[in-house]
C-alpha cells in the first residue's frame, strides 16, 4: 500500500469518497475503489479496459514497452534458455528448479500422461468433424468426473497432483483429438520423449512403429508451448479464475478457460490467419486484403494484427518470427506460396500508416500458425495447441487464487433496462 489516497468528488454530493492507492511492484499503482459501494455507486469498466480484477505474483506485462516476465523472468530469456517443463515449475511454484526439483517434476509429469479410457471412449464419440477445440473441451471437462472424488482444492498436495495430471495429460488428449480426426489409432505416452517429442509422436506417429521426431521441430514445438504458457489475466485466464471462485472442481475450471481461448479474438486467432493467407490466395491479392482491413465497413480485420494490450510490439512474436524462419529452413519451406504471402502481408501492414498510426502489429499467432502450417499441423488444431502451452498458466492463477482468501467473483452492472411496472392486468 501506499501512503496516497484518491479522492472522487461527486456533484451534487457533500462526501468526499476517500479510496487507498495500492502499490505494484513494477508497473501502475491501483485505486482501492471497494469502499464506494458504501456510497451508492458502482465503477462502470466494460471489456475490463481499467481495472484490476485481483492481485497476483505471477506474471506482469508492459504492453508499451513490450515486456512479459514470468515470476520476474523475461519471456525471451526463457524462451530461449530454459523448456516448457521447467517454465511450468518456475509458472506454478515461483522459482526456477533445482536440478533434481526439474528430474522429479518432469518425472512426475511422465508418471501422469496416461489418460482414463472412459476418456478415449468419450473421443471416439465425437463426429470426425468435430471442432477439435470442441471435442478437447468436453474430454478436459470429463477429467473432473474422472477425479472429481480425489480432489481436495483447499490441500496443496491434492493441488500438486492436480497439477502433474493436467499437464501430463494434456498432449496426451490433444494428440488423441488429433488422432480421432484422421480416423487412426491412439499412441501411448513414450516417457523416453521429452514433453515437446511425445506431444509429436503422439500426433503423428504411427502405431506399432518406433518414434521419429526431428530435433529442430520438437524444439521448435517446445517454443510454441513456452510462448503461451501464461498472459497474465487475459479473457480465457480470468474465465479460470472467476468459474473456479466459485470453488468448482479444477478441471471444470479449466474447461471453461478452453472455451473462452476458442474464440477468434483470443486463441482462434492463429487459425483465423492461416484462413485468412488461403482466402488470399495470391500474392496478387495481398493489397486488396490490406485496403479491406482498414475500411471500417468491410467488417474485415488482419487475423493475427493487433493486440489488446501490446502497443508496441508483442516480444513473443519476436522469438516465433526467428523460430518461424529456424523451421522453415530446416524444412525446406522458405519459398512455400502461402509464406510469401505472409511475409508481404508483414511488410506491408509494417509500413502502412494505418497499422502504424493504430500501433496494430503482428501478434504471436502471426508466427505460431505459420510455423505450425509448416510442421503439418492442419489449422483447426492451432487453438488446441495454445490450450495444451496455456494449460500451465490457467491452472496457476486458480492455484494461487484458491491458495490464499478469495471471494466468489460476482461483477456487477449498470442497468439501463425498464423501470418497475406492473404486469397489465387481465
Ligand atoms: N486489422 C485492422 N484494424 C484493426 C485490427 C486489425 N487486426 N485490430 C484493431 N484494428 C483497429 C480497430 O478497427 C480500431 O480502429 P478505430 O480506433 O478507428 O475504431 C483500432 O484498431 C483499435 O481496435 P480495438 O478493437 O479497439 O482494439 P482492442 O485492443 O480492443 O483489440 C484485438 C485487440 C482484439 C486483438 C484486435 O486487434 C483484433 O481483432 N485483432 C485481430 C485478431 C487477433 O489477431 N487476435 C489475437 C490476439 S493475441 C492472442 O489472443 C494471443
Amino acid at each position: 500500500m501506499t501512503d496516497k489516497k484518491a479522492h472522487l468528488t461527486i456533484d451534487g454530493i457533500d462526501t468526499k469518497i476517500e479510496c487507498p492507492v495500492l502499490s505494484s511492484t513494477i508497473g501502475p499503482a491501483v485505486i482501492d475503489v471497494t469502499g464506494i459501494t458504501k456510497n451508492g455507486f458502482f465503477t462502470f469498466d466494460p471489456g475490463f479496459m481499467s481495472t484490476a480484477s485481483c492481485e497476483s505474483k505471477i506474471t506482469y506485462i508492459d504492453g508499451d514497452e513490450g515486456i512479459l516476465l514470468h515470476r520476474g523472468y523475461p519471456i525471451e530469456q526463457l524462451a530461449v534458455s530454459s523448456d516448457y517443463l521447467e517454465t511450468c515449475y518456475l509458472l506454478l511454484n515461483g522459482e526456477l528448479p533445482t536440478p533434481e526439483q526439474k528430474a522429479e517434476f518432469t518425472s512426475e509429469i511422465k508418471k501422469h500422461s496416461a489418460v482414463d479410457s472412459s476418456i478415449a471412449n468419450i473421443i471416439k464419440s465425437f463426429k470426425r468433424d468435430s471442432h477439435p477445440m470442441a471435442i478437447l473441451c468436453s474430454a478436459v471437462a470429463a477429467l473432473a468426473a474422472v477425479y472429481n472424488d480425489e480432489i481436495d482444492i483447499t490441500n496443496a498436495d491434492s493441488r500438486k497432483l492436480t497439477a502433474y495430471r493436467l499437464i501430463g495429460q494434456m498432449p496426451t488428449l490433444s494428440a488423441m483429438v488429433y488422432k480421432h480426426r484422421q480416423g487412426e489409432e491412439f499412441i501411448a505416452p513414450d516417457n523416453n520423449l521429452s514433453f515437446a517429442e511425445n506431444y509429436l509422436h503422439m500426433t503423428f506417429g504411427k502405431a506399432g512403429q518406433a518414434p521419429n521426431v526431428s530435433k529442430t521441430i520438437a524444439k521448435a514445438m517446445d517454443r510454441i508451448f513456452v510462448l503461451h504458457a501464461d498472459h497474465e489475466q487475459n479473457a480465457s485466464t480470468s474465465t479460470v479464475r472467476l468459474s473456479g471462485s466459485s470453488g468448482t472442481n479444477p478441471f471444470a475450471a479449466i474447461a471453461a478457460g478452453i472455451s473462452t481461448l476458442w474464440g477468434p479474438a483470443h486463441g482462434g486467432a492463429n487459425e483465423a490467419v492461416l484462413e485468412m493467407l488461403e482466402e488470399i490466395g495470391t500474392l496478387d491479392n495481398v493489397e486488396s486484403c490490406v485496403a479491406r482491413a482498414k475500411d471500417k465497413t468491410s467488417g474485415f480485420r488482419l487475423m493475427g494484427f493487433g493486440h489488446r494490450v501490446y502497443k508496441n510490439f508483442d516480444p513473443r512474436a519476436k522469438v516465433m518470427k526467428q523460430t518461424c524462419d529456424e523451421v522453415l529452413s530446416e524444412l525446406g519451406l522458405q519459398n512455400e506460396p502461402m509464406l510469401a504471402i505472409a511475409k508481404r502481408l508483414e511488410q506491408i501492414a509494417l509500413e502502412d500508416p494505418y497499422f502504424i498510426s493504430k500501433k496494430l502489429y503482428p501478434n504471436v499467432d502471426f508466427y505460431s500458425g505459420i510455423i505450425m502450417k509448416a510442421i503439418g499441423i492442419p489449422t483447426e488444431m492451432f487453438t488446441v495447441i495454445f490450450a495444451l502451452g496455456r494449460a500451465v498458466g490457467w491452472y496457476s492463477h486458480w492455484d494461487e487464487m484458491v491458495s490464499s482468501p478469495y471471494k466468489i467473483g460476482r461483477p456487477r452492472q449498470r442497468y439501463t433496462g425498464s423501470p418497475k411496472r406492473d404486469y397489465p392486468k387481465k
